[in-house]
């Protein structure tokens, strides 16, 4: 096992082994008896995976190192391989990374090697792999599998890491998958169909809403009209099959992708997301370091 970077690194096999070890942590959690560091760099802001990440470590039992851009040497012009480095020499066992840049592994690849694994909480626009497991684990919860279901991801696609690692995913566990998006946010270089979102919730399992990402725009976004053409209203939502719900990453511009009354409806599983995330880390947390043989499964007790 390499870095855990992509979604596109792995194979249905590996998703589903760790999708079934968050289930088994949901009911009965677990410990890992050795003293490791787990190093969170975080250089573009988070809530949920960051504090998630946190939680999954602490009831792992490990201790918890954090940077973030404004505290560290990086504002001296420290690279980003110096500093995942000097966490390596210092002793941390793993790191977990969050930046900006689409390819931030690649820069530190280039630069040389780490002896320590690095999971990907969220690289620019491209991949955030930890977040998208949680979204399956989420429908997994509601369907048993997503073989033949029908996700529509509905939003800024092209600004989206959750989007494009959530297609690769979906569409490699057999799952048919859509994109809805209001002109300017496709990503025509995923061969996925769009479909309107009067469609979207006609045909849907599971419809997936993502922020517009203001912050990658290089231009204001108005976004007065979003709502009543492109998002999910109420009168949308009540055509959704039964048994359709509603996910979506968060943040949640309320009033833009989606009505405020639906985020936390019958049919939205946006807060069930957030809570499988931490069982979802954890499993990642014992996938990873188990692969790299810095603990070996007589060192992962269930937690009284
Ligand atoms: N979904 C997600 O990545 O949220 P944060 O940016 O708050 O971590």
């Amino acid at each position: 096992m390499k870095h855990f970077i992509s979604m596109q690194q792995l194979s249905k096999e590996t998703m589903n082994q760790i999708l079934k070890e968050a289930e088994l942590i949901r009911t009965s959690p677990r410990t890992i008896n050795k003293q490791l560091f787990a190093a969170n760099l975080f250089f573009e802001p988070s809530t949920r995976t960051k504090i998630s990440f946190e939680v999954a470590q602490k009831k792992l039992g490990l201790d918890v190192l954090d940077l973030h851009k404004e505290g560290s040497s990086l504002i001296k012009g420290e690279s980003l391989y110096d500093t995942a480095k000097t966490f390596e020499a210092i002793g941390a066992d793993f790191l977990i990374v969050r930046h900006p840049s689409d390819y931030w592994m690649e820069d530190i690849e280039k630069e040389g090697e780490l002896n320590i694994p690095v999971i990907n909480a969220g690289s620019g626009k491209e991949e955030h792999p930890t977040q998208c497991m949680l979204d399956v684990l989420t429908m997994y919860q509601e369907f048993g599998s997503v073989e033949g279901r029908k996700i529509v991801i509905a939003g800024d696609i092209v600004h989206s890491r959750v989007a494009k690692s959530n297609a690769h995913a979906l569409e490699k566990l057999g799952a048919e998958v859509y994109f809805s998006a209001a002109p300017g946010f496709e990503d025509y270089s995923l061969k996925y169909p769009y479909i309107t979102m009067d469609e979207a919730v006609e045909i849907a399992d599971a419809v997936m809403l993502l922020r517009i990402q203001h912050e990658r725009h290089v231009f204001k976004t108005e976004t007065d009209d979003y709502l009543s053409l492109y998002g999910l209203t109420m009168e949308r939502a009540a055509k959704m099959q039964k048994h359709a719900i509603i996910l979506h990453p968060a943040p949640i511009n309320r009033g833009v992708e989606i009505d405020t009354r639906l985020v936390e409806s019958k049919q939205s599983r946006i807060f069930k997301q957030m809570e499988n995330g931490v069982y979802v880390r954890m499993a990642i947390l014992i996938h990873v370091l188990k692969e790299w043989g810095i603990i070996h499964e007589n060192e992962i007790n269930e937690r009284k």
